[in-house]
């Protein structure tokens, strides 16, 4: 095999964007809802998604800066200091999409695109009905990294489909079948799975 060096220094902005996330694929997507400031839910996609720790419970996803000021889950996580992170059905793909565009901060994903919800125990911002896995999450950091802002959310609850969980804490995958991201408007499902 022969390799291009490339030094992500030598690229703009959009390039590095471009490398980076073509690269690390495929990736999954935290769908987050969050509180408004008057009580709705503003909901957007987020697939710079990481688990940071299994004890206790953290993960994170990272937003990155707009030039207007803070993405409005930002704004909402330093206000209100919680979330639910969504995972994301293979069914969604489209809405995914849609709920990632730049609306006014005033308007509410759950609102615009009739999404039902079920409301969360323990924190404020509801959970998304149709997804399979949710967690909800107390912001445990916000840190500031180069031009984006990681947020590491402690999970408080995970609520979990019927029947994907089985008694030794599998998940039954097939059964989940969960969404990636590729990049752009580009998706991918779990098609093959391979034991070793
Ligand atoms: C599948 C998908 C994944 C995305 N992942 C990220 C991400 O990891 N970080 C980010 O800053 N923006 C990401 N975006 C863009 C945000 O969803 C978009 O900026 C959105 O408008 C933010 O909404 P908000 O202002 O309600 O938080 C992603 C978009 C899509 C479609």
């Amino acid at each position: 095999m022969a390799w291009e060096a490339v030094d992500l220094a030598d690229l703009d902005r959009d390039g590095r964007y471009k490398l980076l996330t073509g690269s690390v694929i495929p990736r999954p997507i935290a769908w987050v809802t969050t509180r408004m400031p008057d009580g709705r839910t503003n909901l957007a996609p987020y697939s710079q998604f990481i688990i940071i720790s299994a004890n206790p419970g953290l993960l994170g996803f990272s937003i990155g800066s707009r030039s207007a000021g803070d993405k409005d889950t930002l704004t909402h996580l330093k206000r209100e200091g919680e979330m639910v992170i969504n995972t994301t059905p293979e069914s969604c793909a489209e809405l995914i999409q849609e709920t990632s565009r730049e609306f006014g901060s005033d308007v509410s994903e759950i609102d615009k695109f009739g999404l039902e919800t079920v409301a969360s125990i323990k924190v404020r911002p509801p959970r998304l009905a149709r997804s399979a896995i949710q967690f909800e999450c107390r912001v445990d950091q916000l840190i500031q990294l180069g031009g984006s802002t990681l947020v590491v959310g402690h999970v408080l609850l995970m609520h979990i489909a019927d029947g994907l969980r089985n008694k030794s804490n599998h998940i039954d995958h097939k059964l989940y079948r969960p969404l990636g991201r590729i990049g752009g408007r580009r998706y991918t499902r779990l098609s093959e799975i391979i034991d070793v």
